[in-house]
């Protein structure tokens, strides 16, 4: 089994060239698969709100869910790198609700980094975490918690106005402290020149490939989310059918009588007359 990795062996992987790839899980299940696969890290993302609550973005997550979520996540990898991300509003009123929630992450799910969204607006809480001895991963460009003010899930830094927003963000987030930065949904010249720049390893979901990495939801890669596709991910595969279709023939074969069949029955231990004998003195108490 291959060992944990720490903060200081994506820095390595930065500095050889190799690339990191990560996943965003939000069970246990999904969890040992994506370990056992050789995955660099995960993230429990916020994105679970859409994804296993069925809500239309990632507002209504909240702490308590994003810990459920990463403590189970946690225990289906035991050994992959783990990326608590802070929901709306546990970061947003107060330093110190920024500092306590980012707490709780490593605390209670044990987590290696937590993951939050903005740049130069949340700067100051990217700083006392970081001082608080806590890895920070940044993430910037298209940020889905703060998609209504943008707009919708649209593309950042396609203007030179709006990529000058997104590279001061970029600068805002590591000069605050952040170990890393994740770009989502940026032109990849935008992306790749904050890459150049950037002495911190930049990831990228939807940024092109210039970059230290990249990320993608187990939901989109692995075809299970059906209501919405962004432009930048890949099906690798069609989990969504797979279980469409065992679940029709599992329907199919119950109402067929062909489920379940001899070999999913126990079998009675003893004589098959003691039973009937039991059914017998048993039945005149199923009398109304
Ligand atoms: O919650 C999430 O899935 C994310 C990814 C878009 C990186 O933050």
């Amino acid at each position: 089994m291959a060992k944990k990795k720490s903060i200081l062996d994506l820095y390595k992987m930065k500095e050889n060239g190799e690339k990191a790839v990560w996943m965003v899980i939000y069970d246990s299940l999904f969890a040992s698969y994506a370990e056992e696969a050789g995955m660099d890290m995960i993230l429990c993302g916020d994105s679970m709100g859409m994804i296993v609550y069925g809500w239309q973005g990632t507002v209504p997550v909240t702490m308590d869910m994003s810990i459920a979520h990463c403590q189970g996540v946690r225990r289906g990898a035991p050994n992959t790198y783990l990326i608590g991300d802070m929901p709306f509003g546990a970061y947003h009123a107060s330093v110190e609700d920024a500092v306590r929630n980012a707490v709780r992450f490593y605390k209670e799910a044990d987590v290696d980094a937590i993951k939050l969204e903005g740049g130069v607006a949340v700067a100051d809480k990217i700083e006392a975490i970081a001082k608080a001895g806590m890895v920070v991963f940044g993430h910037i460009g298209l940020t889905p918690q703060s998609s209504a003010s943008m707009g919708g899930f649209k593309a950042q830094g396609r203007t030179t106005d709006s990529a000058k927003a997104v590279i001061e963000d970029a600068i805002a987030v590591w000069k605050a402290g952040a170990r890393t930065l994740l770009l989502e949904g940026v032109p990849e010249e935008v992306c790749a020149y904050v890459h150049k720049m950037l002495p911190i390893p930049v990831y990228g979901i939807g940024a092109g490939a210039d970059c230290d990495g990249q990320v993608l939801l187990a939901a989109d890669a692995l075809g299970m989310y059906k209501n919405f596709t962004p432009k930048f991910t890949k099906k690798y595969c069609d989990i969504g059918a797979i279980a469409t279709h065992g679940m029709s023939d599992y329907i199919r074969e119950v109402k067929e009588g062909a489920f379940p069949a001899p070999e999913h029955k126990y079998k009675i231990s003893g004589d098959p007359a003691d039973f009937q004998k039991l059914f017998d003195e048993m039945a005149p108490l199923f009398e109304g």
